[in-house]
């Protein structure tokens, strides 16, 4: 039997967070979030050929297609992971940001640069790269509002030196100087320095670390904050944790070409690649064996603490793509998966099923705590668990075999048109699976804004019992 988090916020709660700045943040996540479904949904339905905007050229599939993935990595993801930066890193240093204000305004601008991206695609003006498709002329807002952030963060964790960091901390700082990095080189580079073979080796680095080394460290960051606050129980081991640190740190940056095997790209650095990715192995198993070493000290928890089980269904969805991308590094599985819907498929089951599985545990965990209310319904966060769990499987599962299937039956050298044919059923069980996890996501913002109403009427309801004349 389930029981709702009892919201217990202590006293040292309201100070050096900014609370305001954190639900901010994870509203623009929720709302992203349903951008990207809409967006998603509606593209599957292309495939099926049933588009349901055909002739609008504001809303034409390329277009949306773009939308969708750019919603996912700087809407929703990174809303996400920066709302979790900006409540851990005031709580482990005890120091505030550099400066509220201006956290507020890169807040603003950076919101303004994703909206005006998906205003600026849908009008035809995207970039010509893979996943940097953000317009030219919103790069360096982008690129300027995340060194903002980073400055403003990476001060107090710089007052803080004298104190040894907890793990988190190390995840969140690499995290802070890769990320302007990771954005410069994969959006100015490509375009504006290098071209044909070296670009795109350039351009497979930006995909990589896009994912590598902001959204991993930042996601196993929040984790190994959340996990042990959530169950009130020690960390497995600091000492793993840090191993897991610095094999992130190194392999995961020479990993980047094995998005190109095969190309034109030179074939050592390819091998290379390859080599460092089963090198990432080290990396995720130490992390997923600390969180279920953790998770071993009271395994009743996934059933009776539901952030707990979000962290839960995100870790075994990160152990199984990892296990899945050593199978795909390889040339004799790339002979036959590249190009066709097992990427796809695995892109779906890491950036849904781990990250945005594990951005849903601080949600359900933190807002209640900020609003002092618990979860309006435990039923609606079973339904919304279920669902998406159930989506993303049945998704990664289809894609997976859709994958398969549709390179052998390229190898066969089969007319391509029998490839598409052939594809039609899966790609009518991807769609099915997008409306499971529409239909959960949309339980859980019903849940959520559920939530804020009923902290509203108790608020509302304390300040009536107050002796009149009193000021609060
Ligand atoms: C309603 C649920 C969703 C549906 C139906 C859906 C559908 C799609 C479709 C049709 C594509 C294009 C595939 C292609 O061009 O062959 C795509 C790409 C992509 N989607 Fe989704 N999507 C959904 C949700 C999500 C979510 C929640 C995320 C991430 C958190 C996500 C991440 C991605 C990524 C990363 C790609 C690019 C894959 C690649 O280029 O290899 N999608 N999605």
């Amino acid at each position: 039997m389930e029981v709702a988090q009892a919201p217990s916020p202590s006293p040292t709660d309201n100070q050096p967070v900014d609370h305001a700045l954190v639900t901010a943040y994870f509203v623009a996540f929720l709302g992203y979030l349903i951008v990207t479904l809409l967006a998603g949904l509606s593209y599957s339905l292309q495939f099926l050929q049933k588009y349901p905007f055909p002739g609008v050229e504001l809303l034409s599939p390329g277009r949306v297609r773009m939308v969708h993935t750019m919603s996912v990595a700087y809407g929703m993801l990174a809303s996400g992971l920066f709302g979790i930066v900006s409540y851990i890193v005031p709580k482990l240093t005890g120091f505030p940001v550099l400066s509220r204000k201006l956290a507020w305004w890169l807040y603003g601008i950076y919101n303004a640069a994703v909206l005006a991206t998906v205003a600026m695609i849908l009008g035809g003006h995207a970039q010509g790269l893979e996943w940097a498709e953000t317009p030219k002329i919103l790069d360096p807002f982008i690129a300027l509002t995340v060194v903002g952030i980073v400055v403003n963060n990476i001060t107090p964790i710089w007052r803080a030196r004298a104190e040894p960091y907890y793990v988190s901390l190390w995840y969140i700082l690499a995290a802070l100087i890769w990320t302007p990095l990771v954005y410069v080189f994969g959006n100015f580079l490509p375009e504006y320095v290098f071209g044909g073979t070296a670009g795109a080796a350039i351009s497979s680095m930006y995909i990589h670390d896009l994912v590598g080394l902001f959204v991993t460290p930042l996601g196993i960051a929040s984790v190994y904050y959340l996990l042990p606050v959530a169950m009130r129980v020690p960390l497995y081991s600091h000492a793993l944790s840090i191993i897991g640190f610095w094999g992130l740190a190194f392999f995961y940056p020479l990993n980047s070409a094995h998005h190109y095997l095969y190309s034109p790209i030179p074939m050592w650095a390819q091998y290379a690649s390859i080599v460092a990715s089963i090198g990432v192995h080290v990396v995720v198993y130490t992390v997923v064996f600390n969180i279920f070493a953790t998770l071993a000290s009271d395994w009743k928890q996934l059933v009776t603490n539901f952030p707990v089980r979000w962290i839960f269904m995100g870790t075994l969805a990160y152990l199984i793509t990892c296990i899945q991308c050593a199978v795909q590094v390889t040339l004799a599985a790339q002979e036959i998966i590249h190009f066709t819907d097992w990427v796809v498929g695995h892109a779906h089951f890491v950036l849904f099923g781990t990250f945005t599985f594990w951005i849903t545990a601080w949600v359900y965990w933190l807002l209640p705590r900020i609003w002092g209310t618990p979860i309006y319904s435990l039923s609606l966060g079973r339904w919304h668990f279920w669902l998406a769990t159930l989506g993303i499987c049945i998704m990664q599962i289809d894609l997976l075999a859709a994958g398969v299937m549709q390179g052998y039956l390229w190898k066969s050298l089969a007319p391509f048109i029998d490839s598409v044919r052939a594809s039609m059923p899966f790609w009518w069980t991807r769609t099915f699976s997008g409306i499971l996890i529409l239909v959960g996501e949309s339980c859980f913002i019903l849940n959520i804004y559920l939530t804020w109403q009923a902290s509203r009427e108790r608020r509302a309801a304390a300040a009536n019992l107050q002796p009149s004349g009193a000021t609060s």
